[in-house]
């Protein structure tokens, strides 16, 4: 059997990576993992127990302590915590405005890293996150950088809360972006940074189809040119 390929979508927050992902997963017959999720889950998991984001020593004794496995759904891997997906509730603004907090402690970084690079063993993926091209798995080819204009980033991210039908303030919105993006740049371990060897395509004028187009042609003619079997052999029709 080949190796498993990974495609490694990095980015700012609301920079599309998600959708785009899961397009590009869906078209490549590969696993969707949203590397987020998994921070946004244990910030959730940190509240739920009542704790303070701020108490290194919680944070880090609750990560060691729970227990973490993933179930497939539709294509996408969902990690539970101690049993529990809690689907929804990590995109709750108490969860999106703490998870830098979280993100920024090593040890969950250490954790989490390795729960992402098991991945593998269910198959090829494509990850999304902000650090899976430069430290998860920084030997992949297959390596993008997504990013947006600000405003524009931050109406995406409105429109998603608007979708969930949570009210927001627009500015609140745009300040917590700006803020989020300044701790996960700013922060000591792994950093959001564009990967050596990343494709950098920014889409503030691009649908989600045609960033996915983008980044599936790369992959394709880096297939082509590598004569990678995995990544032609499981395109299918849908990486044209
Ligand atoms: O992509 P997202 O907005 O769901 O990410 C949530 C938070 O987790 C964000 O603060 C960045 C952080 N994160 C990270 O540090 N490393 C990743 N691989 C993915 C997300």
């Amino acid at each position: 059997m080949s190796e498993p390929v990974v495609v490694a979508i990095d980015g700012p927050s609301a920079s599309g990576k998600s959708t785009v992902s899961r397009l590009v997963a869906k078209a490549l017959g590969y696993l969707y993992v949203d590397s987020g999720a998994m921070y946004r889950a244990i910030t959730w998991k940190v509240l739920r127990e009542g704790f303070d984001v701020n108490d290194r020593e919680q944070v880090v004794a609750l990560v060691h302590r729970v227990k973490l496995d993933f179930e497939i759904v539709e294509g996408a891997a969902r990690m539970r915590v101690d049993g529990v997906d809690p689907g929804e509730a990590v995109r709750a603004p108490e969860v999106a405005e703490r998870v830098s907090i979280v993100a920024a402690v090593p040890e969950v970084r250490q954790v989490l890293v390795a729960q992402q690079r098991s991945l593998t063993r269910f198959g090829s993926l494509v990850m999304e996150g902000r650090d899976i091209g430069s430290v998860v798995f920084p030997e992949t080819p297959f390596k993008f950088y997504l990013d947006a204009d600000p405003q524009v980033r931050a109406q995406r991210r409105a429109k998603d809360y608007a979708a969930m039908q949570i009210a927001t303030d627009p500015n609140r919105v745009a300040q917590a972006l700006a803020q989020r993006d300044r701790l996960d740049s700013s922060r000591a371990v792994a950093p959001l940074q564009i990967a050596l060897g990343a494709v950098v395509i920014n889409n503030s004028n691009l649908t989600p189809e045609q960033t996915a187009q983008i980044i599936l042609d790369h992959i394709r003619q880096a297939g082509v040119r590598r004569g990678a079997m995995t990544v032609t052999g499981r395109q299918g029709g849908g990486c044209r």
